[in-house]
């Protein structure tokens, strides 16, 4: 099969997610780097994606140099990933959309919810690709669970419970380190730190599992190292569609966690239990009955996490590997066929809907406020 032509912009070299989409992009064969804008340093981009093969009339200098260039390509390429800081995706994931590109965008998608309506829009008008890339979705066991859920193995979901809580920023000696503070300040990161970096993954992730969204949310955001404008810590109570109730705890001061992403979806028949740090295994309780631990890779699972399985069982599944899962999808998606579960953008403006609801709820003393965006009212 012909290979998809594929564009990058940002994650120069010694970007934390850069790496992760390469491995992703390139793992099966589907994708092959042909542009990139790759840093903010236009020499060190350019001459970093030649680096990596790309052609030296395809290693721009900047993402406007890249659209101009690839736009009037007959070769332009399929895909184009958008993996810069958080204040740029906006302007140039709607740009390349208009423009007639495939994107898949970072979380989140855009700083404000306005901004991630009109890139709903511009996704439908123009009719291409607009993900984003929520790829602990792609993980086999998170398939494994949500089949579990659709197939009613737990009954109707009464509660599910989820974090994404670490220490990586716990440190208070270190929270003027340039990497660090920019999260916290709000000219950079916008209206929240923690639930808008970590927060949103989870609840796309109780979403994901439960088959559900979120209607309403009440929060409680805390700046726990004082220098830091926006939260570091955040306590999100919420409500979905279908009556689940969902808590949601966040944090980058805790600890002595690691990843800490984790979940927990307690049915009326039955539990589940998902962690990131032990990916291949899915935690199931029946009601009455005796704890299991379902594997990745053994027999009888649901289809879909069987196709995402790429390793046999016991081998652990990375987490590029998920990343890979959603450029699969998305190769199969750019050549026709869409696959239920690819994360995209009605998942990106709900994510900065909630973020906005937060804010304005915790600023409410935690008042119960509608957490979805207009459009989906
Ligand atoms: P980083 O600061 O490590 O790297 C950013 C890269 O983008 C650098 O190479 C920089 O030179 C380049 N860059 C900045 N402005 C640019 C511009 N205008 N044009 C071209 N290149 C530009 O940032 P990191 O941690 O890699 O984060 C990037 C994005 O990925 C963020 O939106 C972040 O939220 C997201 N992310 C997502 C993760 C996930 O699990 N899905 C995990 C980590 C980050």
């Amino acid at each position: 099969m012909k290979k998809l032509k594929w564009g990058m912009i940002g994650g120069g070299e010694g970007s934390q997610i850069g790496p992760a989409h390469r491995l992703g992009a390139l793992a099966d064969g589907h994708f092959e780097l042909a542009a990139g804008a790759l840093d903010h340093r236009p020499e060190v981009g350019r001459e970093y994606a030649q680096r990596l093969g790309v052609a030296a009339d395809r290693a721009y200098g900047g993402w406007e140099d890249m659209l101009a260039g690839e736009q009037g390509r007959e070769d332009r390429v399929d895909l184009v990933t958008v993996a810069t800081p958080n204040s740029t995706h906006f302007e140039i994931t709607k740009s390349f959309l208009e423009a007639g590109f495939n994107v898949l965008c970072e979380k989140p998608m855009t700083m404000t919810v306005e901004e991630g309506e009109e890139i709903v829009r511009v996704a439908e008008s123009t009719g291409k690709i607009c993900a984003v890339n929520y790829c602990y979705s792609a993980y086999p066991m998170v398939r494994q669970a949500r089949a579990m859920v659709r197939t009613g193995e737990i009954g109707k979901v009464r509660l599910v419970v989820t974090n994404f809580s670490h220490g990586h920023h716990g440190d208070a000696t270190d929270a003027d380190n340039p990497r660090v503070r920019w999260r916290y300040d709000p000219k950079m990161a916008g209206v929240s730190g923690q639930f808008a970096d970590c927060g949103i993954h989870a609840l796309h992730m109780a979403s994901f599992v439960c088959d559900d969204e979120v209607k309403t949310l009440s929060a409680d955001f805390a700046s726990t190292i004082a220098s830091r404008e926006l939260e570091d810590d955040a306590m999100v109570n919420f409500r979905m569609d279908g009556g689940t109730v969902g808590r949601l705890w966040t944090s980058s001061v805790a600890i002595g966690r690691q990843h800490g992403f984790d979940i927990q979806i307690f049915g009326e028949t039955g539990g589940l239990r998902w962690a990131s740090e032990q990916p291949n295994q899915l935690i199931y309780t029946p009601v009455g009955g005796r704890t299991q631990i379902i594997e990745k890779g053994e027999g009888g699972l649901s289809a879909d996490a069987e196709r995402l399985s790429r390793v046999a069982i016991a081998h652990p599944e990375g987490f590029p590997l998920a990343v890979a899962n959603i450029y699969c999808d998305l190769a199969d998606a750019i050549r026709g066929e869409i696959r239920d579960g690819l994360p995209n953008a009605a998942d990106g403006v709900r994510s900065m809907a909630a973020v906005h609801a937060a804010v304005a709820s915790s600023n409410d003393n935690g008042a119960w406020v509608d957490a979805r965006p207009s459009i989906f009212r």
